[in-house]
């Protein structure tokens, strides 16, 4: 039966290893009785070392970034090797405050590629900054995913899972999140953009979550009427309350 993933993406919190370390425990504990659901954590790189030990066939722990090159002059940066030393399994990758930073679509094939040289999971973020009546925002869409897979080997795309999320849907100034069918409508026009590049059998094999502003009142409906495969949580990620109830209900569908 395939698994319900719902990915907690942290930012650029907690502030302290120590609440990263009690917030990843009290997640497994309630994550690891859930069968059918596969939990990420994405935390900030400096608590991956410490978190990654912990990892369970049902929780693991990802990045929420990676630089492409392997190892070098490159100040600051964190390579997708490193990643894999530590035992990271997966790493978001374009996600919109990174791609606001200055990743364009380029970058972020690059990184995609990286990650997947080192069998960790790309967690690939698209989706349109606004949406305009005359449907630009879909070519917008469209070229966010065809660069991003870029001729990659079909070989490789078991690993990938695709997030879309909207960015006005996005944290805490968002406009709230968006609908489940629009998300079904949208992940639609997304497995036909694969199916394009490669294959039906391909599209349908890849994984397409929501994010944007989902909470323990929307995730039911997005997994259940949108069919999302799975969420990306950001904020409802750092309230163990909230998150529990996440994981819960994915389970009970
Ligand atoms: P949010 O963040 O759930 O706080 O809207 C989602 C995200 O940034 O991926």
């Amino acid at each position: 039966m395939p698994k319900t993933i719902i990915v907690a993406n942290w930012k650029m919190n907690p502030l302290r290893k120590k609440d990263a370390k009690d917030l990843f425990t009290k997640i497994k504990r309630k994550g690891n009785n859930l069968r059918t659901i596969e939990t990420i954590i994405c935390s900030p790189y400096i608590y991956l070392e410490s978190l990654a030990p912990g990892q369970t066939s049902r929780i693991t722990v990802g990045a929420q970034d990676t630089f492409f090159e392997k190892e070098g002059a490159y100040t600051g940066f964190i390579s997708p090797a490193m990643l894999a030393d530590l035992g990271v399994r997966s790493a978001i990758v374009g996600h919109s405050e990174r791609r606001l930073m200055g990743d364009t679509n380029e970058i972020v094939a690059k990184k995609v590629r990286a990650l997947l040289d080192y069998r960790i999971r790309p967690i690939l973020c698209v989706g349109e900054i606004v949406r305009d009546e005359r449907g630009e925002y879909l070519d917008f869409l469209k070229e966010e995913i065809e660069s991003a897979f870029n001729r990659l080997p079909e070989a490789m795309l078991k690993l990938f899972i695709i997030a879309y999320e909207p960015v006005w849907a996005i944290g805490k100034n968002a406009q709230g999140a968006s609908t489940p069918a629009d998300f079904l409508e949208k992940a639609i026009f997304i497995r036909k953009i694969i199916s394009d590049l490669y294959s039906q059998k391909v599209a349908s094999s890849i994984p397409i979550l929501y994010g944007g502003s989902v909470d323990e009142r929307n995730a039911r409906s997005f997994l259940r009427d949108g069919k999302a495969q799975g969420l990306l949580v950001g904020r409802a990620s750092l309230n163990l309350k909230s998150f529990a109830t996440i994981l819960a209900e994915a389970n009970t569908l």
